[in-house]
């Protein structure tokens, strides 16, 4: 036998894929391949493949290249990244025992060398026809994924259907982006949710890209196409350590946009404004890259370059709900910040809210319990924390968004901020309540006394009086005093008391 020869039919045959009739549908359908996927995400020439030759043990599953996933290591921007690819054109890249033990393979790799995993994921779910074996393979996945939670970047970029416990996979990661149109999520699709419910849902509705980004909030972005997506892992990646023991890549730094800051926020405390353009205006110029845009807006989350180091940036934002903390915002903050935490991102906070959002429906759907996320993940964070108090600091809201009180190594204050126990007009009503009972006139007494409150309490310098902000400055002065302030905590040291693992409220 010609062993040169045997070889190279043999990578022919798994190149192949599921066959050029598949791989046609797959292309028709919008969708990249496997292999195609893996190219773009890595850098050219980097790909070693790991497993071609793997394929199951089953009798009558036929010829199924690669047991229909591909797997390897590669580069990214340089630096070593793991990946796997479910490959839907051999057997609609469905989950069976070797299919499963090939993934596990790679994290095993990936955990082992501190370096990330990004899974691109486009199957059918557990190989029917291989039962429980499938099953145990998922099981295997989602465990190792918990243990290397924390440890190495995990990223799952849904680009097909996810359905059923597959989805888990997923969800156990940090990011989980979604291509628009090709990519679905759900537990229980629509045929089932009729069958049991009696509703119609699509199953885009339902599990697309758009649902599972702005409705549920269990994707991060959402993409137009394959390209995209991976263009987007690719960024990602670069703004993230390899692991947990790593700080992240620096960059050359770039001026910010030129934003009016000094005029940002209105005079009028109640008038909103959009915190982005301060987020614009303080971070390197084009570098915000915002996480579940969409979903829970009255919170703004995402990664920025500060002087060309990465940041984690945290802001209420007043134009939705007043800026209030509501359930899905306290998720979204928690998840965000031990997120951060866990890869050596500093976090810096831009507080204008006025308080948790009043509501029963908040206060049925455990807003105690969800709010605490906020204190608990801003708690344990032991990277450099700091905090720029725009305008409304309110009551547990002040605490929880990284008062100094909570852990902030440094905080400032713009001359517009109100720190206070609770705004103004509540605090009148409530400590000037006699007055305003007997007076003749108490919409006018009423009014002298809450401009009174906030001539007094609402404005930065009582805590700035007791220590509780470190300086007052001016809204153009943010950028220098956070570089200054990162600079001055890189060497930051922090420990937490040994323990197995804290009990955050979830
Ligand atoms: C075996 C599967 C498969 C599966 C698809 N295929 N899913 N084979 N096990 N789970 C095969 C099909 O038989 C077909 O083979 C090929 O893949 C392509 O599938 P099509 O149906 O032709 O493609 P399409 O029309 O695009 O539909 C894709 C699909 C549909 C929506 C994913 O195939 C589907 O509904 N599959 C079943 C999904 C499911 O119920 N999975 C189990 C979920 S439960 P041929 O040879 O005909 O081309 C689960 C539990 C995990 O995953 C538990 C973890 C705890």
């Amino acid at each position: 036998m010609n062993h040169r020869e045997d070889l190279t039919r043999r990578r022919e045959a798994a190149h192949g894929l599921g066959g050029s009739e598949r791989v046609r549908r797959q292309h028709d359908m919008g969708k990249l391949t496997a292999r195609e996927r893996v190219i773009q995400l890595l850098d050219p020439g980097s790909w070693e493949e790991l497993g071609a030759h793997v394929t199951h043990r089953g009798q009558d599953l036929g010829d199924a290249p690669g047991d229909g996933v591909v797997t390897g290591v590669g580069l990214v921007h340089g630096r070593t990244v793991y990946v796997y690819a479910q490959d839907f054109t051999v057997l609609g890249g469905s989950l069976g025992e070797m299919h499963a033990a090939k993934i596990q393979r790679v994290q095993d790799l990936a955990l082992r060398s501190g370096a990330p995993i990004v899974g691109l994921n486009d199957s059918g779910g557990a190989r029917i026809q291989e039962g429980v074996d499938a099953l145990n393979g998922y099981g295997e996945i989602f465990k190792r994924n918990t243990h290397a939670s924390g440890v190495i970047p995990q990223i799952t970029c849904i680009m097909g259907p996810s359905a059923g416990g597959a989805v888990y996979s997923p969800a156990l990661t940090d990011i989980v982006v979604m291509v628009r149109g090709t990519a679905q999520m759900f537990i229980t699709g629509p045929q089932v949710i009729e069958a049991v419910t009696g509703e119609k849902v699509s199953a885009e509705e339902l599990g697309g890209a758009d649902s599972q980004l702005r409705r549920s909030g269990v994707a991060h972005f959402a993409t137009d196409d394959d390209e995209q997506a991976l263009a987007l892992i690719r960024e990602l990646l670069g703004r993230l350590p390899s692991n947990n023991l790593e700080d992240p890549p620096v960059r050359a730094a770039v001026e910010p946009e030129e934003v009016d800051l000094a005029r940002l926020v209105p005079d009028d405390p109640n008038k909103p404004y959009d915190i982005r353009t301060a987020i614009f205006g303080i971070f390197d110029g084009g570098s915000f890259l915002e996480f579940q845009r969409g979903y829970a807006d009255n919170l703004v989350v995402g990664l920025a370059y500060l002087d060309g180091h990465p940041v984690a940036v945290v802001a209420n934002q007043p134009r939705v709900l007043a800026g209030t903390l509501d359930i899905n915002a306290s998720d979204k903050l928690g998840r965000f910040v031990r997120f951060a935490d866990a890869f050596n991102l500093p976090l810096v906070t831009l507080v204008d809210t006025p308080g948790y959002l009043p509501g029963t429906g908040q206060e049925y759907g455990g807003i105690i319990r969800h709010g605490a996320k906020v204190l608990y993940a801003y708690a344990e964070a032991t990277v450099p924390k700091v905090t720029i108090i725009c305008r409304k600091a309110y009551g547990g809201a002040y605490l929880a968004m990284c008062s100094r009180s909570l852990g902030a190594d440094l905080a400032a204050a713009w001359p517009t901020a109100e720190i206070a126990v609770m705004g103004p007009e509540g605090a009148a009503n409530i400590i000037y309540r006699r007055e305003l009972q007997g007076a003749d006139d108490p919409a006018a007494v009423r009014k002298k006394k809450v401009a009174e409150y906030r001539e007094r309490f609402a404005n930065p310098y009582v805590a700035a009086a007791r220590g509780y902000v470190d300086t007052v400055i001016f809204p153009e002065e943010t950028r220098e005093f956070l570089i200054r302030s990162l600079q001055s905590l890189y060497g930051k040291r922090d420990g937490r008391p040994p323990k197995k693992h804290g009990n955050m409220p979830v």
